[in-house]
Protein backbone atom coordinates (compact mmCIF):
# COMPACT_ATOMS: atom_id res chain seq x y z
CA UNK A 1 0.00 0.00 0.00
CA UNK A 2 1.47 3.38 -0.69
CA UNK A 3 0.40 6.14 1.52
CA UNK A 4 1.31 9.88 -0.11
CA UNK A 5 0.99 13.66 1.00
CA UNK A 6 0.34 16.34 -1.52
CA UNK A 7 1.62 20.05 -1.57
CA UNK A 8 -1.14 21.58 0.14
CA UNK A 9 -2.78 24.13 -2.35
CA UNK A 10 -3.96 27.02 0.01
CA UNK A 11 -2.16 30.02 0.58
CA UNK A 12 -2.66 29.54 4.43
CA UNK A 13 -1.13 26.25 4.83
CA UNK A 14 2.32 25.91 5.49
CA UNK A 15 1.76 22.54 6.99
CA UNK A 16 2.41 18.86 5.18
CA UNK A 17 0.98 15.60 6.18
CA UNK A 18 4.02 13.32 6.29
CA UNK A 19 6.99 14.54 8.09
CA UNK A 20 10.57 12.49 7.20
CA UNK A 21 10.31 11.31 10.43
CA UNK A 22 6.73 9.87 10.10
CA UNK A 23 7.84 8.58 6.83
CA UNK A 24 10.54 6.58 8.32
CA UNK A 25 7.71 5.13 10.83
CA UNK A 26 5.12 4.11 7.74
CA UNK A 27 8.32 2.22 6.19
CA UNK A 28 9.19 0.64 9.15
CA UNK A 29 5.16 -0.19 9.15
CA UNK A 30 5.59 -2.09 5.29
CA UNK A 31 3.87 0.70 3.23
CA UNK A 32 5.66 2.66 0.86
CA UNK A 33 6.01 6.76 0.66
CA UNK A 34 5.44 8.97 -1.88
CA UNK A 35 5.71 13.05 -1.82
CA UNK A 36 4.90 15.26 -4.24
CA UNK A 37 7.55 17.17 -4.85
CA UNK A 38 8.47 20.47 -2.58
CA UNK A 39 5.22 19.30 -0.60
CA UNK A 40 7.41 19.66 2.73
CA UNK A 41 9.06 23.33 1.61
CA UNK A 42 6.90 25.65 3.69
CA UNK A 43 7.34 23.52 6.57
CA UNK A 44 10.98 23.68 6.12
CA UNK A 45 11.12 19.58 5.25
CA UNK A 46 13.02 19.62 2.01
CA UNK A 47 12.85 16.88 -0.77
CA UNK A 48 16.21 15.51 0.01
CA UNK A 49 15.15 14.72 3.77
CA UNK A 50 12.41 12.98 2.40
CA UNK A 51 14.65 11.02 -0.25
CA UNK A 52 17.07 10.00 2.69
CA UNK A 53 13.73 8.95 4.80
CA UNK A 54 12.49 6.35 2.30
CA UNK A 55 10.23 8.39 0.32
CA UNK A 56 9.75 8.60 -4.12
CA UNK A 57 9.85 12.06 -4.64
CA UNK A 58 7.22 12.59 -7.56
CA UNK A 59 5.16 15.51 -9.44
CA UNK A 60 1.75 15.78 -8.41
CA UNK A 61 0.05 13.81 -10.57
CA UNK A 62 1.97 10.73 -10.25
CA UNK A 63 1.62 10.97 -6.65
CA UNK A 64 -2.55 11.09 -7.38
CA UNK A 65 -2.48 8.60 -9.86
CA UNK A 66 -0.57 5.84 -7.07
CA UNK A 67 -1.49 6.93 -3.70
CA UNK A 68 -3.96 4.43 -1.97
CA UNK A 69 -4.14 6.66 1.03
CA UNK A 70 -3.66 10.36 0.21
CA UNK A 71 -2.82 12.63 3.22
CA UNK A 72 -3.83 16.67 2.98
CA UNK A 73 -3.56 18.85 6.31
CA UNK A 74 -6.61 20.67 5.68
CA UNK A 75 -6.99 21.50 1.64
CA UNK A 76 -9.71 19.60 0.15
CA UNK A 77 -8.56 18.62 -2.96
CA UNK A 78 -10.19 20.07 -6.45
CA UNK A 79 -12.22 18.38 -8.98
CA UNK A 80 -8.96 18.15 -11.23
CA UNK A 81 -7.32 16.28 -8.92
CA UNK A 82 -10.28 14.05 -7.78
CA UNK A 83 -10.41 13.01 -11.67
CA UNK A 84 -7.29 11.97 -11.26
CA UNK A 85 -7.00 10.05 -8.14
CA UNK A 86 -6.61 6.22 -7.97
CA UNK A 87 -10.16 4.18 -7.82
CA UNK A 88 -10.55 3.31 -4.10
CA UNK A 89 -8.46 6.04 -2.80
CA UNK A 90 -8.61 6.96 0.86
CA UNK A 91 -8.29 10.65 1.68
CA UNK A 92 -7.24 11.51 5.11
CA UNK A 93 -6.91 14.50 6.66
CA UNK A 94 -8.35 17.52 8.65
CA UNK A 95 -11.08 19.38 6.53
CA UNK A 96 -13.50 21.12 8.81
CA UNK A 97 -16.34 19.30 7.95
CA UNK A 98 -18.83 22.10 9.37
CA UNK A 99 -17.34 24.82 7.10
CA UNK A 100 -16.30 22.25 3.97
CA UNK A 101 -19.28 20.27 3.58
CA UNK A 102 -19.76 21.67 0.03
CA UNK A 103 -15.96 20.97 -0.95
CA UNK A 104 -16.18 17.46 0.64
CA UNK A 105 -19.52 16.56 -1.37
CA UNK A 106 -17.40 17.12 -4.57
CA UNK A 107 -16.25 12.95 -3.54
CA UNK A 108 -19.66 11.87 -3.47
CA UNK A 109 -20.35 9.31 -6.57
CA UNK A 110 -17.00 8.87 -6.70
CA UNK A 111 -15.00 5.56 -5.93
CA UNK A 112 -13.30 7.29 -2.82
CA UNK A 113 -13.63 7.27 0.78
CA UNK A 114 -12.71 10.29 3.18
CA UNK A 115 -12.04 10.31 6.64
CA UNK A 116 -11.57 13.60 8.69
CA UNK A 117 -9.87 13.47 12.09
CA UNK A 118 -11.59 16.11 13.32
CA UNK A 119 -14.36 13.84 14.38
CA UNK A 120 -12.59 11.81 16.21
CA UNK A 121 -14.04 11.43 19.61
CA UNK A 122 -12.15 13.01 22.68
CA UNK A 123 -11.41 9.71 24.21
CA UNK A 124 -8.38 8.72 25.94
CA UNK A 125 -7.55 6.43 23.07
CA UNK A 126 -7.13 8.56 20.65
CA UNK A 127 -5.42 11.26 22.14
CA UNK A 128 -2.50 10.70 20.09
CA UNK A 129 -4.41 10.30 16.84
CA UNK A 130 -6.57 14.31 17.95
CA UNK A 131 -5.27 16.52 15.55
CA UNK A 132 -7.48 19.28 17.18
CA UNK A 133 -5.62 18.98 20.36
CA UNK A 134 -2.25 19.10 18.79
CA UNK A 135 -2.79 21.86 16.81
CA UNK A 136 -5.43 24.24 18.69
CA UNK A 137 -2.19 23.66 21.47
CA UNK A 138 0.33 25.10 19.38
CA UNK A 139 -2.29 27.78 18.19
CA UNK A 140 -2.75 28.77 21.97
CA UNK A 141 1.10 29.21 22.03
CA UNK A 142 1.01 31.32 18.65
CA UNK A 143 -1.91 33.65 19.45
CA UNK A 144 -0.04 34.97 23.00
CA UNK A 145 3.24 35.37 21.03
CA UNK A 146 1.18 37.33 17.72
CA UNK A 147 -0.64 39.31 20.41
CA UNK A 148 3.41 40.35 22.26
CA UNK A 149 4.18 41.49 18.34
CA UNK A 150 1.25 43.47 17.97
CA UNK A 151 1.61 44.94 21.05
CA UNK A 152 3.09 48.29 21.64
CA UNK A 153 4.28 47.80 25.05
CA UNK A 154 6.59 44.94 27.02
CA UNK A 155 4.60 42.17 28.68
CA UNK A 156 6.57 41.16 31.96
CA UNK A 157 7.60 43.79 34.53
CA UNK A 158 11.05 45.39 34.22
CA UNK A 159 12.52 47.00 36.72
CA UNK A 160 15.70 49.57 34.99
CA UNK A 161 16.95 52.44 36.34
CA UNK A 162 15.19 54.76 33.56
CA UNK A 163 11.88 53.12 35.54
CA UNK A 164 9.62 49.99 35.84
CA UNK A 165 7.34 49.01 33.22
CA UNK A 166 4.35 47.29 34.23
CA UNK A 167 3.38 43.77 33.56
CA UNK A 168 0.39 43.46 30.97
CA UNK A 169 -2.60 42.21 31.96
CA UNK A 170 -3.74 39.48 29.81
CA UNK A 171 -8.07 38.01 29.72
CA UNK A 172 -7.82 34.24 27.86
CA UNK A 173 -11.71 33.65 26.95
CA UNK A 174 -12.06 29.62 26.61
CA UNK A 175 -10.33 27.38 28.75
CA UNK A 176 -9.92 24.31 26.48
CA UNK A 177 -7.10 23.72 24.54
CA UNK A 178 -5.82 26.52 22.87
CA UNK A 179 -6.85 28.56 26.05
CA UNK A 180 -4.59 26.60 28.22
CA UNK A 181 -1.55 26.57 26.53
CA UNK A 182 -2.49 30.60 26.15
CA UNK A 183 -2.35 30.71 29.27
CA UNK A 184 0.72 29.35 30.05
CA UNK A 185 2.45 31.15 27.28
CA UNK A 186 1.19 34.08 28.56
CA UNK A 187 2.28 33.47 32.06
CA UNK A 188 5.77 32.34 31.21
CA UNK A 189 6.18 35.85 29.75
CA UNK A 190 5.23 37.53 32.63
CA UNK A 191 1.80 38.72 32.17
CA UNK A 192 -0.67 38.82 34.76
CA UNK A 193 -3.96 36.59 33.23
CA UNK A 194 -7.03 36.26 34.19
CA UNK A 195 -9.09 33.42 32.45
CA UNK A 196 -12.79 32.44 32.10
CA UNK A 197 -14.88 29.14 30.25
CA UNK A 198 -18.20 28.48 30.87
CA UNK A 199 -16.92 24.60 32.07
CA UNK A 200 -16.46 25.21 35.86
CA UNK A 201 -14.30 22.41 36.89
CA UNK A 202 -11.93 24.28 34.71
CA UNK A 203 -10.99 26.81 37.11
CA UNK A 204 -9.10 24.41 39.29
CA UNK A 205 -6.66 24.19 36.14
CA UNK A 206 -6.57 27.96 35.09
CA UNK A 207 -5.50 28.41 38.78
CA UNK A 208 -2.93 25.58 38.66
CA UNK A 209 -1.62 27.75 35.39
CA UNK A 210 -1.07 30.76 38.06
CA UNK A 211 -4.12 32.59 36.48
CA UNK A 212 -6.94 33.68 38.21
CA UNK A 213 -10.95 32.00 36.96
CA UNK A 214 -13.41 34.96 36.21
CA UNK A 215 -16.70 33.60 37.72
CA UNK A 216 -20.10 34.13 36.65
CA UNK A 217 -22.85 33.71 39.36
CA UNK A 218 -25.78 31.34 38.15
CA UNK A 219 -27.16 28.82 38.50
CA UNK A 220 -27.75 27.27 35.15
CA UNK A 221 -23.88 26.82 34.57
CA UNK A 222 -22.62 23.31 33.35
CA UNK A 223 -21.64 21.68 36.52
CA UNK A 224 -24.08 19.07 36.04
CA UNK A 225 -22.34 18.43 32.47
CA UNK A 226 -18.76 17.68 33.28
CA UNK A 227 -17.98 16.89 29.76
CA UNK A 228 -14.68 17.84 27.11
CA UNK A 229 -17.21 20.48 25.47
CA UNK A 230 -19.48 23.19 26.39
CA UNK A 231 -23.03 23.27 25.76
CA UNK A 232 -25.03 26.13 24.70
CA UNK A 233 -25.95 28.72 27.65
CA UNK A 234 -29.36 30.21 28.68
CA UNK A 235 -29.89 34.00 27.02
CA UNK A 236 -30.19 34.98 31.13
CA UNK A 237 -26.68 33.50 31.56
CA UNK A 238 -25.08 34.86 28.26
CA UNK A 239 -25.99 38.61 29.76
CA UNK A 240 -24.74 37.88 33.30
CA UNK A 241 -21.55 36.28 31.53
CA UNK A 242 -21.39 39.52 28.87
CA UNK A 243 -21.08 41.84 32.18
CA UNK A 244 -18.67 39.73 34.27
CA UNK A 245 -16.46 39.71 31.03
CA UNK A 246 -16.92 43.57 30.04
CA UNK A 247 -15.90 44.17 33.88
CA UNK A 248 -13.03 42.63 33.51
CA UNK A 249 -12.31 42.96 29.96
CA UNK A 250 -12.10 46.93 29.80
CA UNK A 251 -8.93 46.82 32.18
CA UNK A 252 -7.10 44.29 30.01
CA UNK A 253 -3.79 44.76 27.73
CA UNK A 254 -4.41 41.50 25.85
CA UNK A 255 -7.61 39.82 25.33
CA UNK A 256 -7.23 35.94 23.49
CA UNK A 257 -10.44 34.47 22.84
CA UNK A 258 -10.50 30.59 21.84
CA UNK A 259 -14.57 29.76 22.93
CA UNK A 260 -16.32 27.34 21.08
CA UNK A 261 -19.18 24.93 20.88
CA UNK A 262 -18.65 22.30 18.18
CA UNK A 263 -20.95 22.63 15.40
CA UNK A 264 -22.76 25.77 16.49
CA UNK A 265 -21.84 29.48 16.03
CA UNK A 266 -19.24 30.56 18.40
CA UNK A 267 -20.46 32.74 21.20
CA UNK A 268 -20.07 36.30 20.95
CA UNK A 269 -18.21 37.14 24.45
CA UNK A 270 -17.05 40.43 24.08
CA UNK A 271 -18.81 43.23 22.42
CA UNK A 272 -17.99 46.78 20.67
CA UNK A 273 -18.78 48.94 23.36
CA UNK A 274 -16.50 46.71 25.27
CA UNK A 275 -13.94 46.95 23.14
CA UNK A 276 -14.62 51.17 22.86
CA UNK A 277 -13.95 51.53 27.34
CA UNK A 278 -10.23 49.34 26.81
CA UNK A 279 -7.41 51.41 26.90
CA UNK A 280 -5.69 52.48 22.98
CA UNK A 281 -3.51 49.86 22.13
CA UNK A 282 -5.40 46.98 23.42
CA UNK A 283 -4.73 44.01 21.45
CA UNK A 284 -7.60 41.41 21.11
CA UNK A 285 -7.20 37.64 19.32
CA UNK A 286 -10.00 36.00 17.97
CA UNK A 287 -9.27 32.50 17.45
CA UNK A 288 -12.74 31.84 16.66
CA UNK A 289 -13.39 34.10 14.28
CA UNK A 290 -14.13 31.10 11.75
CA UNK A 291 -16.74 29.80 13.12
CA UNK A 292 -18.53 33.47 13.76
CA UNK A 293 -16.09 35.00 15.88
CA UNK A 294 -16.14 35.95 20.17
CA UNK A 295 -15.30 39.03 19.81
CA UNK A 296 -17.42 42.00 18.07
CA UNK A 297 -16.15 43.41 14.63
CA UNK A 298 -13.35 40.50 13.91
CA UNK A 299 -12.78 39.47 10.96
CA UNK A 300 -11.21 36.55 9.50
CA UNK A 301 -7.12 36.96 8.36
CA UNK A 302 -7.70 40.89 9.14
CA UNK A 303 -6.28 43.39 11.74
CA UNK A 304 -9.70 45.89 12.58
CA UNK A 305 -8.88 48.96 14.70
CA UNK A 306 -11.59 49.84 16.84
CA UNK A 307 -11.24 52.98 19.02
CA UNK A 308 -7.11 52.04 18.46
CA UNK A 309 -7.36 48.62 19.98
CA UNK A 310 -6.83 45.82 17.47
CA UNK A 311 -8.90 42.90 16.96
CA UNK A 312 -6.88 40.26 14.77
CA UNK A 313 -8.45 37.00 13.91
CA UNK A 314 -5.87 34.89 12.30
CA UNK A 315 -6.99 32.59 9.35
CA UNK A 316 -4.19 29.79 10.54
CA UNK A 317 -2.23 30.18 13.32
CA UNK A 318 -0.77 26.52 13.20
CA UNK A 319 0.45 26.90 9.67
CA UNK A 320 2.77 29.76 11.56
CA UNK A 321 4.74 27.15 13.48
CA UNK A 322 4.10 24.86 10.31
CA UNK A 323 7.76 23.10 11.27
CA UNK A 324 6.30 21.87 14.79
CA UNK A 325 2.60 22.15 13.95
CA UNK A 326 3.32 19.20 10.98
CA UNK A 327 5.39 17.02 13.66
CA UNK A 328 2.10 16.43 15.09
CA UNK A 329 -0.08 16.05 12.80
CA UNK A 330 2.04 13.59 10.48
CA UNK A 331 2.65 11.29 13.55
CA UNK A 332 -1.16 12.17 14.60
CA UNK A 333 -2.45 10.79 11.35
CA UNK A 334 0.21 7.92 11.94
CA UNK A 335 -1.09 6.85 15.16
CA UNK A 336 -4.78 6.75 13.31
CA UNK A 337 -3.89 4.93 9.97
CA UNK A 338 -1.54 2.62 12.40
CA UNK A 339 -4.91 0.45 13.72
CA UNK A 340 -6.06 0.16 10.60
CA UNK A 341 -2.88 -1.72 8.46
CA UNK A 342 -4.31 -5.23 8.19
CA UNK A 343 -1.42 -8.14 7.71
CA UNK A 344 -1.78 -7.68 3.98
CA UNK A 345 -0.84 -3.95 4.51
CA UNK A 346 -3.72 -2.33 3.26
CA UNK A 347 -6.14 -0.42 5.12
CA UNK A 348 -9.10 -1.76 6.52
CA UNK A 349 -11.89 0.46 5.26
CA UNK A 350 -14.57 -2.14 7.04
CA UNK A 351 -13.02 -1.95 10.41
CA UNK A 352 -16.46 -1.49 13.53
CA UNK A 353 -13.90 0.58 15.27
CA UNK A 354 -15.64 3.77 16.52
CA UNK A 355 -12.49 5.68 15.87
CA UNK A 356 -12.85 4.73 12.03
CA UNK A 357 -16.59 5.09 12.08
CA UNK A 358 -16.91 8.23 13.43
CA UNK A 359 -14.47 9.70 11.06
CA UNK A 360 -15.43 8.31 7.79
CA UNK A 361 -17.47 11.00 5.99
CA UNK A 362 -17.92 9.18 2.97
CA UNK A 363 -17.11 5.60 2.16
CA UNK A 364 -16.66 4.14 -1.52
CA UNK A 365 -18.64 7.33 -2.85
CA UNK A 366 -21.35 7.28 -0.10
CA UNK A 367 -22.26 9.56 2.33
CA UNK A 368 -22.16 8.05 6.01
CA UNK A 369 -24.20 9.18 8.55
CA UNK A 370 -21.51 11.58 10.02
CA UNK A 371 -21.65 13.86 6.15
CA UNK A 372 -22.40 17.18 7.95
CA UNK A 373 -24.71 19.13 5.37
CA UNK A 374 -24.93 22.16 7.39
P1 LIG B 1 -11.80 23.37 23.01
O1 LIG B 1 -13.12 22.71 22.73
O2 LIG B 1 -10.72 22.56 23.62
O3 LIG B 1 -12.02 24.65 23.93
C1 LIG B 1 -13.05 25.56 23.75
C2 LIG B 1 -13.43 26.07 25.11
O4 LIG B 1 -14.39 27.09 24.99
C3 LIG B 1 -14.02 24.99 26.02
O5 LIG B 1 -13.27 24.87 27.21
C4 LIG B 1 -15.43 25.49 26.27
O6 LIG B 1 -15.91 25.16 27.56
C5 LIG B 1 -15.24 26.99 26.11
N1 LIG B 1 -16.47 27.72 25.88
C6 LIG B 1 -17.55 27.39 25.16
N2 LIG B 1 -18.48 28.34 25.24
C7 LIG B 1 -17.99 29.30 26.03
C8 LIG B 1 -18.46 30.53 26.49
N3 LIG B 1 -19.68 30.98 26.16
N4 LIG B 1 -17.68 31.26 27.30
C9 LIG B 1 -16.45 30.82 27.66
N5 LIG B 1 -15.94 29.67 27.26
C10 LIG B 1 -16.69 28.91 26.46
O7 LIG B 1 -11.34 24.05 21.67
P2 LIG B 1 -9.85 24.40 21.23
O8 LIG B 1 -9.30 23.21 20.57
O9 LIG B 1 -9.14 25.01 22.38
O10 LIG B 1 -10.10 25.50 20.12
C11 LIG B 1 -10.54 26.79 20.50
C12 LIG B 1 -10.87 27.65 19.28
O11 LIG B 1 -9.70 27.96 18.56
C13 LIG B 1 -11.82 26.99 18.26
O12 LIG B 1 -12.75 27.96 17.82
C14 LIG B 1 -10.91 26.57 17.16
O13 LIG B 1 -11.58 26.47 15.92
C15 LIG B 1 -9.94 27.72 17.19
N6 LIG B 1 -8.66 27.48 16.56
C16 LIG B 1 -8.25 28.47 15.70
C17 LIG B 1 -7.07 28.37 15.07
C18 LIG B 1 -6.63 29.50 14.18
O14 LIG B 1 -5.54 29.42 13.64
N7 LIG B 1 -7.43 30.54 14.00
C19 LIG B 1 -6.21 27.18 15.23
C20 LIG B 1 -6.70 26.20 16.18
C21 LIG B 1 -7.91 26.37 16.82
Amino acid sequence: MIVAAVKEKNEFENRVSITPDTCKSYIKAGLDVIIEKNAGYNASFLDAVYKDSGAKVLDRKQVLQQADILMSVSTMLENSDLEILKNKAVIIGGFNPYENSDKIQKIIGKNLSLISLDFLPRISRAQSMDILSSQANLAGYKAVIEASSIFKKALPMMMTAAGTIIPAKCLILGAGVAGLQAIATAKRLGCVVSAFDVRPEVEEQVNSLGAKFVKVEDETNTKEAQTVYAKEMSEDYKKKQLKAIHDVAINMDIIISTALIPGKKAPLLIESNTIMQMQSGSVLIDLASSSGGNIEGSKIGEKVNINNCIVYAPTNLPSLIAYDASLLFSKNIFNFISNFITENKTFDIEAKDELLLKTILVKNGNKTENFYDG
